[in-house]
Formats: structure tokens, C-alpha cells, sequence
């Protein structure tokens, strides 16, 4: 894109629709980019904790934010589409897109869609609510799309299994650290940089950008569901972590900075742009997820 022919950007009086704004990175983006005036359209998968998040966000602005929310369960590629219909239905126009809700699962579970959860939910979701929403989002002229990687990327040392999709034949914990397999957290975050790419690539010329990024080890409810053992590795590892509000300042500076208008495709870590590992910077690997992703979203309702 023509750095030049920019207007100065910034996320006030800007549409945004955000996943995973009930709890930790997602809250605390959408807290700050309330503060700084986007109108905010959060996605929740209990209407309970939707509400008490949009009453949240507008009490922080005195009721000066407009905040919808939306509900939909990530890991089900119906409750995606409803969703995409819903935003559609009720957004003239979408400005911005965070695809940040993620999690992980210490078994290995199938969703009604027959895919492996911690795929459907961090990859194949991002994945289908963007495509979903491109056309509107690209109707804004200029627009961003940011997805919420990890450093935990690095541990699919061997790239996306193409061959294992639903990580039938590999899956534990262990054997990922034995270097048996990839780690499947890891892959799915491999994902939203490979997803990044292609989206970037695919959207050349259009205005909208694509990045994603490195939240960094921060404090959240994040794999607070997984039994005991993960419980107490959480609680060892909060000692180490960032606070939500440190951990959202990348996502915050990528919603909202000028200086990054233009750039595409990207991965960042601290505000600052990164180098992912080796298997993230295969186009090949970009293009062949990209395929992958729609034919298994395509019916949304058939596995691999
Ligand atoms: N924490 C870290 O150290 C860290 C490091 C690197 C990357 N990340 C990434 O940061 C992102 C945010 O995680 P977090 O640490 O903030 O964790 P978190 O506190 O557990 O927040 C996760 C968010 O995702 C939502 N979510 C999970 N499964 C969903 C589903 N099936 N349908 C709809 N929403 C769903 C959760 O909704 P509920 O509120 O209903 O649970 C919550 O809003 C994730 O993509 C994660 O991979 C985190």
C-alpha cells in the first residue's frame, strides 16, 4: 500500500468486532480501545458474561462508547456463521477485526464438526469468521485484521501436520516434549501466522492490512480448565507473567497505531515487528493452510 496517500489513522469513532473480550488479553484491548472511542462489538459465548463486559466497558466511558455484543460459540462452525450473519445484519460497517479468543485442551476432544477443538476454536474460527466478514470489512476502504498468535508457535518445530489434521495419531503433551510431535497448542498458533500471511497476500491492494502478534506470558484465565496439574502450572507461571493491561498493549498499539498503516502480514512482539520461527515464514505452507482451512470449513460440518 501507498504509505503516501495515507489519512492519519486511529481506532476513535472506528468499528470493531473483537473475540474473547470477556477475560484477560481480549478485556483488556477492549477496555483501552473503549477508552480511546471505538465503538466496540464484542463476541461472547455466554450472554451473562457479554453483558457484564459491554455494561463494563460503558461505565469506563460514562456511556459514551456504543458496545453490542454478540454471541456465538467458537469451537462450532454454525454458531460461527450465525454470528457472521448477525454482525452483518446489525454492522453497516466492520473497521477492524480482532480475532483473539483462543484456549487450549489438555485432551483431545471433537467438536460436533468432527475437527480437534483446539484447532477448531484457535484456527479454523479466526479462519471462517474472517472470510465470512471480508466483504464488509474490505467496504471500509481501509481496514485491519489482527489475529492474536503466540510465542508458543515456536513448539510445532515440524510445521502444520498436514497429514494429521485432527491430531488423531499425535496429541499428547508428552510426546510434544519428547519431540515425538508437534505441541498442538503450538500448531494452531503456527496457524494464525500462516493465516496472516496468506490473508495479507490475498488482500494486496485493497486497503486492508493483516498482522498478528506475540501477546507475551501474561496473567489471564487461560488454561484454567484443564484439570489440577494445569491449574498449578498457571499459578507458577503468573508469577512470571505480565498483567492483562501490559499483555493487550501490542494488540491495543497494532488496533490503533498510524505508524504501522500499510504494513501487512506481519508479526509482532512488543510493539516492535518479529521474526517468527522457520516453519511460520513458509509461503508454501500459507497457501496449502489456506486451502486446507476451506474445505474444511466449506460445510461445515465434515472432518478431515
Ligand atoms: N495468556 C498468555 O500467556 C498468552 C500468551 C500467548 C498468546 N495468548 C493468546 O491470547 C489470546 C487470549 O487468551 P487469554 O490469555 O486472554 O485467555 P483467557 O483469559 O482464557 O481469554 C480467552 C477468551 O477467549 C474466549 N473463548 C475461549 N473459547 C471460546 C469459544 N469456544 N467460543 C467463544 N469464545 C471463546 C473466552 O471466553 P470466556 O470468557 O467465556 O471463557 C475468553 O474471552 C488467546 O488466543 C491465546 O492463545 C495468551
Amino acid at each position: 500500500m501507498d504509505k503516501t496517500n495515507h489519512k492519519a489513522w486511529s481506532v476513535q469513532g472506528k468499528y470493531v468486532i473483537i473475540t474473547g473480550a470477556t477475560s484477560g488479553i481480549g478485556l483488556a484491548a477492549a477496555r483501552e480501545l473503549a477508552a480511546r472511542g471505538a465503538h466496540l462489538g464484542i463476541v461472547a459465548r455466554s450472554q451473562a458474561k457479554g453483558n457484564e463486559t459491554a455494561e463494563q466497558l460503558r461505565a469506563l466511558t460514562g456511556g459514551n462508547t456504543n458496545v453490542e455484543v454478540f454471541l456465538a460459540d467458537l469451537s462450532d462452525q454454525r454458531s460461527i456463521r450465525r454470528l457472521a450473519s448477525e454482525i452483518l445484519a446489525r454492522c453497516p460497517r466492520i473497521d477492524m477485526l480482532i480475532n483473539n479468543a483462543g484456549a487450549m485442551f489438555v485432551k483431545r476432544i471433537l467438536t460436533k464438526d468432527g475437527m480437534e477443538k483446539t484447532w477448531a476454536v484457535n484456527h479454523l474460527a479466526p479462519f471462517l469468521l474472517t472470510t465470512l466478514l471480508l466483504d464488509r470489512i474490505k467496504m471500509s476502504g481501509e481496514a485491519r485484521i489482527i489475529t492474536t498468535s503466540s510465542h508458543g508457535h515456536k513448539m510445532a518445530k515440524k510445521g502444520i501436520a498436514f497429514d494429521d489434521l485432527t491430531a488423531k495419531k499425535r496429541y499428547s503433551f508428552l510426546q510434544a516434549l519428547m519431540g515425538g510431535a508437534n505441541f498442538r497448542y503450538g500448531e494452531t498458533k503456527l496457524a494464525n501466522i500462516l493465516f496472516t500471511t496468506e490473508l495479507a497476500r490475498l488482500l494486496e491492494g485493497t486497503g486492508v492490512v493483516a498482522n498478528c502478534l506475540d501477546p507475551g506470558l501474561v496473567a489471564t484465565n487461560f488454561n484454567q480448565d484443564n484439570g489440577m496439574l494445569a491449574r498449578m502450572t498457571m499459578a507458577v507461571m503468573k508469577r512470571f507473567s505480565q498483567t492483562p493491561e501490559k499483555g493487550a498493549e501490542t494488540l491495543v498499539w497494532l488496533a490503533d497505531s498510524n505508524e504501522i498503516s500499510g504494513e501487512s502480514g506481519r508479526y509482532y512482539v512488543d510493539m516492535k515487528e518479529a521474526i517468527p520461527a522457520a516453519p511460520a515464514r513458509s509461503q508454501e505452507a500459507a497457501r496449502k493452510l489456506w486451502e486446507v482451512s476451506e474445505r474444511q470449513t466449506r460445510n461445515s460440518g465434515i472432518g478431515e
